[in-house]
């Protein structure tokens, strides 16, 4: 049983939206803050499901934390890391919480960590992560469902990664911080939260240069050359764009603010292609409308600085009733168009073969019972609801909840009919899920 998400779609969305701060990069820098003694504190928190497990994690090794819902802050005490093991019970719950690994083999020379498993969107392997940290000079063993890492001490080396993995990058850089000597990491992630995550390592006095293009050194510092921080994470990319697709798909008219537009550009320029008009009115603000039918387009998503895998599901949703044919390849995740059979409900044609899709764009959608499978595919059911005649009810929205702060608000604000609908009893819930309380620390 799950909360669902009752939408009444064809109301054009008109207003602003202020972005969250980012998932994918204020979960790596929870880690990142276990490598400094003393109090770090971390704001632009976003109050979402990842963010409390996250913290759940922290707390397993002994090291205080708490959060401020007000200025939406946290802090992380690690002065004493006293447990070095993360439970299975935390870590299958996300598996972005693996990144506690390098943290530990950093700090501690030492780590026991659950093997986090595939998920629903594909197998996500971590033999990369667990080959960069042997190459530090860690001996790794796999014993019951989890690694297990130790090392005497950590040396630098040179590391090639067969694919760009964020995690991998990010895991790598964490326990290079603390290594003697230089690490070089070649193919590596260049997302903007691994740039994000060197500057946070860098303000607390690590030295990596390079973050953000494919070659990475990290030269390692002393322990005691490391100091907490207070630090700002990036606005959230991914939470961004599913708002632009919002406005273009309902024909709208908005502003998007707290943006790093340059995060984006790929997918603004396809977006544009489609017919959508998008204007930068300011550093961190954007206007996105869109007046007409949207064009077919034809997208492959590949690792940063190509197009997104996170919003190749909100393209889908607005490529079902463009004017054409698109193709959509998938080239990151074996399993990631889980929307498919949940938009072809709705009225929209597509026909899928492996990791394509060919989706030919339909006059309107219906509202229909729709089920979340995993958080990105579930916030194209929320784009693709929103333009659709009727009522759609999106069931296991806790998905969606993981990466979406505040969203039943942020999409009324701005003129949706949208509320959330409780699973025990059916009634309606006026306030948002907030999911950082006190009790579930
Ligand atoms: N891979 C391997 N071996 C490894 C690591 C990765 O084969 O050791 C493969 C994976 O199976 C996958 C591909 O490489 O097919 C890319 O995986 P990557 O490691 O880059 O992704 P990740 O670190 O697990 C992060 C985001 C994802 C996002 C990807 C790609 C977090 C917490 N998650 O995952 O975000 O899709 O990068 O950009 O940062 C989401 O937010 O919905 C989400 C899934």
């Amino acid at each position: 049983m799950s909360d669902k998400i009752k939408i009444i779609g064809g109301k054009q969305l008109k207003g602003e939206v202020k972005i969250s701060g980012a998932k994918n990069a204020v979960l790596k820098l929870m880690a990142a803050a276990l490598l400094a003694k003393g109090e770090t504190k971390i704001y632009n928190v976003p109050e979402l499901t990842d963010v409390t497990i996250m913290l759940n994690v922290i707390e397993q090794l002994g090291v205080k934390t708490s959060y401020d819902k007000q200025e939406k802050s946290i802090t992380i005490n690690a002065d004493n890391i006293t447990n070095i093991r993360a439970s299975y019970e935390l870590v299958s719950r996300m598996r972005a919480s693996f990144i506690i690994l390098g943290a530990l083999v950093g700090r501690c020379k030492e780590a026991i960590v659950a093997m986090p498993g595939g998920c629903a969107i594909g197998e996500r392997k971590v033999d990369f992560h667990i080959k960069g940290l042997e190459s530090l000079g860690t001996s790794i063993k796999i014993e019951n469902g989890y690694v297990h890492a130790k090392a005497k001490k950590l040396i630098g080396s040179d590391i090639y990664l067969d694919i760009p993995s964020v995690g991998a990058t990010e895991n790598i850089m964490l326990a290079a911080v603390l290594a003697e000597g230089s690490t070089r990491i070649q193919n590596a992630a260049q997302e903007p939260e691994i740039l994000d995550l060197a500057n946070f390592l860098n303000a607390m006095g690590a030295e990596i240069i390079g973050a953000g293009t494919s070659e990475i050194v990290i030269n390692g510092v002393k322990q005691e050359n490391l100091k907490s921080i207070e630090y700002t994470t990036i606005p959230d990319r991914i939470e961004a764009g599913t708002y632009m697709a919002a406005f273009i798909a309902t024909k709208g008219k908005g502003i998007i603010r707290n943006i790093f537009p340059n995060h984006l550009t790929f997918y603004t320029s396809k977006l544009t292609k489609m017919g959508a008009d998008i204007k930068l009115i300011e550093p961190t603000t954007l206007e996105v409308s869109c007046k007409r039918r949207l064009e077919a387009v034809n997208i492959i998503t590949q690792p940063y600085p190509g197009f997104p895998t996170d919003l190749q599901s909100m393209a889908m949703a607005l490529a079902t009733t463009a004017d054409g044919v698109s193709i959509i390849t998938e080239s990151l995740y074996e399993n990631r168009f889980m929307q498919v059979p949940e938009l072809r409900k709705m009225g929209a044609d597509i026909h899928q073969e492996r990791n394509h899709a060919l989706i030919k764009g339909v006059k309107s959608l219906t509202g229909a019972n729709l089920k979340a499978s995993d958080l990105r595919a579930g916030a194209s059911l929320v784009i693709a609801a929103l333009i659709a005649e009727g009522e759609s009810l999106i069931d296991n929205i806790f998905h969606i909840d993981r990466g979406y702060e505040l969203l039943e608000s942020k999409f009324r604000m701005i003129g949706a009919d949208i509320v959330r609908i409780s699973e025990n009893d059916n009634s309606v819930i006026n306030q948002d899920k907030g999911s950082l309380s006190e009790s579930q620390l």
